[in-house]
């Protein structure tokens, strides 16, 4: 497949309008990888002809196909186990005490992909029925590419991605084999998590009150000016004093001034307005 300079801007061009991903000139190789098996099942002979069709506007759904496949799902279930756990134990341990009262906890992953994320939250939960007997636990999860979602919704893994970070003994307690060489997740589970398919580009699905937002591994190949953009909507989506989490490796810091690095726990950020927000209860 030839792959030109031109046509690489026409994708790019597409993918961070609709993502603030940026694709570059360098990544040619993805581009070709990616595409491939979409051209041959919609029988496109060049990357021409298919980028003629979108150029047109004749299939709108042919440039959601593209831009999924152009995206990078890599996930997998409790990934990066240690920040997971630090989450788990360190900043939900924090919020069960300042949400004592009404005992219900709003959490959002951004950029969950095909779900292991938010189902390795809800799963821990689950199978941790004392500490949380009486919580209510709400998880949204979102992602710009629809294909993701629909497998996440779905909760159907195939052998390799049950394998890759999911311990046997959560296999077994929470999947079903079914068919050749796939698990499905059980119901029980799947009901937990409400996922949607929305771009971190556009309003978050919930302002002000979630308590942990999650947006892990997705940033990386943002424009500064749209990652830092990225970083306001979550902040006025996140509580004064709720946790954000990003990728091993990612940072607020120098992007965004918008969260800070919290002073409880390593690796996880809280809204800056949480230095200047007075609690209620010393405001009189
Ligand atoms: C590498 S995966 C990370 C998944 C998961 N958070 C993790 O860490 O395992 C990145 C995900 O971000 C999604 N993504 C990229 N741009 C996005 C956007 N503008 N809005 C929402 N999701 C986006 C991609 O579709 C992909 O599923």
């Amino acid at each position: 497949m030839e792959v030109t300079d031109a046509a690489i801007r026409i994708l790019a061009g597409l993918l961070e309008a609709r993502t603030g991903q940026q694709l570059a000139i360098s990544r040619r190789w993805r581009i070709e990888t990616a595409l491939k098996s979409l051209m041959r099942e919609r029988g496109f002979d060049s990357l021409d002809q298919l980028l003629g069709d979108i150029v047109s506007g004749r299939e709108p759904a042919l440039s959601d196909a593209v831009v999924d496949a152009l995206l990078n799902n890599e996930t997998y279930f409790y990934r990066d186990r240690q920040p997971f756990e630090l989450l788990m134990i360190g900043a939900f341990t924090a919020l069960q005490k300042a949400r004592a009262r009404e005992k219900r906890l709003s959490i959002w992953c951004a950029g969950c992909s095909t779900g292991q994320e938010a189902y390795s939250i809800a799963m821990t939960i689950a199978d941790e029925k004392e500490r949380w007997d009486g919580w209510t636990v709400d998880i949204v999860a979102t992602d710009v590419s629809r294909g993701a979602i629909a497998q996440a919704r779905n909760g159907l893994y195939s052998q390799f991605e049950v394998q890759r970070g999911l311990p046997v003994v959560q296999m077994i307690r929470h999947f079903a084999a079914e068919g050749e060489g796939q698990w499905r997740l059980n119901e029980a589970i799947r009901g937990k998590v409400r996922f949607k398919t929305q771009s971190l580009m556009d309003a978050p699905p919930a302002p002000g009150r979630f308590d942990v937002i999650l947006c892990r591994n997705v940033l990386l190949y943002f424009h500064a000016a749209a990652r830092s953009a990225v970083f306001d909507r979550l902040s006025q989506a996140i509580a004064h004093d709720g946790y954000l989490m990003l990728g091993a490796g990612e940072t607020v810091i120098g992007q965004s001034d918008a969260f800070v690095s919290s002073t409880e726990f390593r690796g996880i950020y809280s809204p800056t307005s949480r230095r200047t927000t007075v609690p209620a209860s010393s405001a009189a």
